[in-house]
């Protein structure tokens, strides 16, 4: 193999362990599910599941799905309502995802719900998954496993063909079952139409404008409660700073100049500032290249109110 392009392993348990150990040090591996192959990282750790979007090359800090091993360790990130209960007793393990209230002590990192006080969360039916789940003891966040804009994959090739060096490992299970996306439930309707249909689930499609149908199509992203400066050098006197690179501010996102670092950081930075006395917030500039493109993209929305 070379540097470009990624080992591909055939499912089995020592596959299944070497995949664990990547996951474990905060890396990326590429998983099937029923649905499609998912790009995973442990959902606690914020570097691990900046390193999805910039492998990704996601446009926005589009919020990820949250992959649990079963309902109870579910009920440990979210909190479920009877309803909400009923659904997963009766679909989980499966293609169905649940969006609910995060619990505030969740452990998970707030960049994989995109700041947001709701979490997506799904108990998946495949094998491969579940092995990670178990091996890793972590919850595992992964959207689907192609490059932003493309097609979602349904076979290892294909994720190959659209990560390629930027996903170091492909656990190799044949081709995905569902081969489209989990159904997506949220306040009692389906967000986004997948497997698990409307008519099994008894509930009402959302009025389009309320779908999900691209990234950062969220009317709901986070931003500040307080004015937010950007491309700032230095400090206004009433300016709590966030600072990147040889910027220093009251709280620096990366020291280095690192954006991955930086991603990671940010919307606990921005929660922190929000908290902080000083009744604006200033960041400094921020490189435009790889993931500094999402990171603008939220920095731009949480300055326009
Ligand atoms: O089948 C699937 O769901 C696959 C496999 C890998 O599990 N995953 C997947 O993830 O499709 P992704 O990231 O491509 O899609 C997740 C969708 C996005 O459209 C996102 O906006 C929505 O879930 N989502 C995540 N968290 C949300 C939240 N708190 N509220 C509303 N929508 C949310
Ligand atoms: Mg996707």
């Amino acid at each position: 193999m070379t540097a470009q392009h990624p080992r591909i392993v055939q499912y089995d348990d020592a596959a299944v362990a070497e995949a664990a150990a990547l996951i474990r040090a905060g890396g990326i591996v590429a998983v099937p599910t029923e649905t499609v192959y998912g790009l995973a990282a442990d959902a606690t750790d914020a570097e691990a599941v900046a390193r999805i979007y910039a492998a990704k090359g996601r446009p926005s800090f589009n919020p990820l799905i949250v992959h649990l091993p079963d309902l109870a360790a579910a009920e440990r990130i979210a909190i479920f309502d009877s309803h909400a209960c009923a659904l997963a007793t009766r679909w989980w393990p499966g293609p169905l995802t649940l969006v609910l209230p995060l619990r505030p002590d969740s452990g998970i990192a707030s960049l994989v719900t995109a700041g947001l006080d709701t979490i997506a969360i799904r108990v998946p039916a495949h094998r491969a998954m579940q092995a990670l789940l178990a091996a890793t003891g972590r919850p595992l966040a992964a959207p689907s496993a192609n490059a932003s804009n493309a097609i979602s994959p349904t076979r290892a090739a294909h994720v190959a063909a659209s990560l390629r060096e930027r996903v170091p490992l492909i656990l190799d299970d044949g081709p995905t079952s569902a081969g489209l996306e989990s159904t997506i439930v949220g306040s009692a309707m389906i967000l986004r139409p997948g497997p698990i249909t409307a008519e099994q689930l008894g509930l009402p499609n959302a009025p389009p404008s309320e779908q999900i149908t691209a990234p950062g199509q969220l009317a709901t992203h986070y931003a500040p409660a307080k004015p937010l400066r950007l491309d700032a050098i230095s400090r206004a006197p009433d300016e709590w700073l966030i600072g990147f690179g040889a910027i220093t501010g009251d709280d620096t996102l990366s020291p280095a100049g690192n954006p991955i670092e930086a991603a990671a950081r940010l919307f606990d930075a921005l929660h922190r500032a929000d908290a902080a006395p000083p009744p604006r917030i200033a960041i400094a500039p921020i490189p435009a290249a790889g993931i500094g493109a999402a990171i603008n993209d939220r920095l731009r929305r949480a300055a326009h109110r």
